[in-house]
């Protein structure tokens, strides 16, 4: 049965369904018609019913950031996963109970100490264990230097060990969200490529075979328009886009409203221009967007209970469950009773979207059916 969004109990989640499915039908299509392998980051929303919907009419070949995500999507169905992050040694036995299930998760490593611990594994379980080698093309945050000798090494032992299945190289574009701009995410795409492609080319002139070459953050696969070289793309914020995204030139405002937290106004301080929200950093979390490009952008977009932006609003601060809204319209406050809702469109969604269980499904406007989020690790 279908509700009107103003009988919901708030802070609470909400995904458009419509606009989730335009966003999901327009990765596909990217994916498709650059010849590459959509390999969904789920991380995102942690949702079987979105993932679903990211993988039909593609191989049902998700990323994961978790345990917790790769037990529940392995339940779920989905049996080639990626856990995207160098993995943590405490993950290996339960990544090779899952792979005697019969769920490939694939494993991430960038050194040495990993690769001898992923092997005694293997060797003990008497499995090859599927990796990558991590590179890092920019960002910084992980990977190999793929200019370095000693990473060339690497890829030859990890594919030369009768433990591991060396499933090729992968990295992550997160420096595209430094960008002010899709023509300069259309750079850190082209770059994030031509490494990979470089170093693909290095190692099979040294005899190493790469069977697989993984990129792609949202930023770099919204403006990309050629990955030849690599042959798969692993975007995830990309379902439900956010403010940031949005400010970045990703995509449009309102690609955004596919995933938004509805508030309640629960206080008026007009003699010092304020309102209060009950949506404070556990509902949206305490990213500060992308002050880069609008340094005032505060912690989301207001908008009216439809998904219009309201002028004259700015939320300003956050504590845990109280959000603190700068007034500098006074018309408002008659315009937004106490009481009244509001929509909003946080500045990082992956991380708002963590702090619900669920999401309320909207359709036509209407609240119309729920979607269970894991959680955990
Ligand atoms: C390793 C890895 N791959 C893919 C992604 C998905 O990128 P995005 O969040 O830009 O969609 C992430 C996100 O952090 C990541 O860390």
């Amino acid at each position: 049965m279908s509700e009107h969004l103003a009988e919901l109990r708030t802070p609470c989640a909400l995904v458009d369904w419509g606009v989730l499915e335009k966003n999901c039908a327009r990765m596909s299509g990217r994916a498709r018609s650059l010849g590459v392998v959509l390999r969904p980051h789920v991380k995102t929303h942690k949702c079987v019913e979105i993932a679903r919907i990211q993988t039909r009419g593609h191989s049902s070949a998700l990323t994961v950031s978790t345990m917790a995500e790769a037990r529940a999507f392995a339940a779920a169905g989905f049996n080639d996963l990626t856990y995207a992050v160098p993995v943590p040694f405490h993950a290996i036995p339960e990544a090779a109970d899952l792979l005697a299930r019969g769920t490939r998760l694939s494993l991430l490593l960038d050194s040495e100490v990993a690769l001898r611990e992923l092997e005694a594994a293997g060797s003990a379980r008497n499995l090859r264990l599927p990796v990558f080698l991590k590179v890092d093309c920019g960002y910084h945050r992980a990977g190999v230097d793929p200019g370095r000798e000693e990473s060339l090494e690497l890829a030859r032992a990890l594919a030369a060990s009768p433990h591991l299945e060396f499933r090729g190289i992968l990295t992550h574009s997160g420096q595209a969200y430094r960008c002010a701009s899709a023509e300069e995410a259309l750079s850190v795409a082209e770059h994030e490529r031509d490494v990979m492609a470089a170093f693909a080319g290095k190692l099979r002139s040294a005899g190493v075979p790469v069977p697989e070459v993984s990129v792609g953050s949202t930023p770099a696969c919204c403006a990309a328009r050629d990955w030849s070289g690599a042959t798969e793309i692993r975007p995830g914020n990309y379902a439900f886009f956010d403010a940031f995204q949005a400010a970045i030139g990703s995509c449009a405002l309102e690609d955004a409203l596919a995933f938004t937290v509805l508030a309640t106004v629960i206080g008026h301080y007009p003699e010092r221009k304020a309102l209060l929200l009950d949506a404070g950093a556990l509902a949206l979390s305490k990213d500060p967007g992308a002050t880069h490009v609008d340094a005032p952008c505060g912690f989301g977009v207001l908008c009216d209970v439809p998904g219009r932006p309201i002028r004259g609003l700015r939320l300003g601060s956050l504590s845990q469950e109280h959000g603190q809204v700068v007034v500098s319209d006074p018309t408002l406050f008659a315009r937004m009773p106490l009481g009244s809702k509001v929509r909003i469109i946080p500045n990082h969604s992956c991380l708002a979207a963590a702090c619900f269980g669920s999401y309320v499904v909207l359709k036509d406007g209407r609240a119309d059916g729920k979607w269970d989020t894991m959680g955990g690790r």
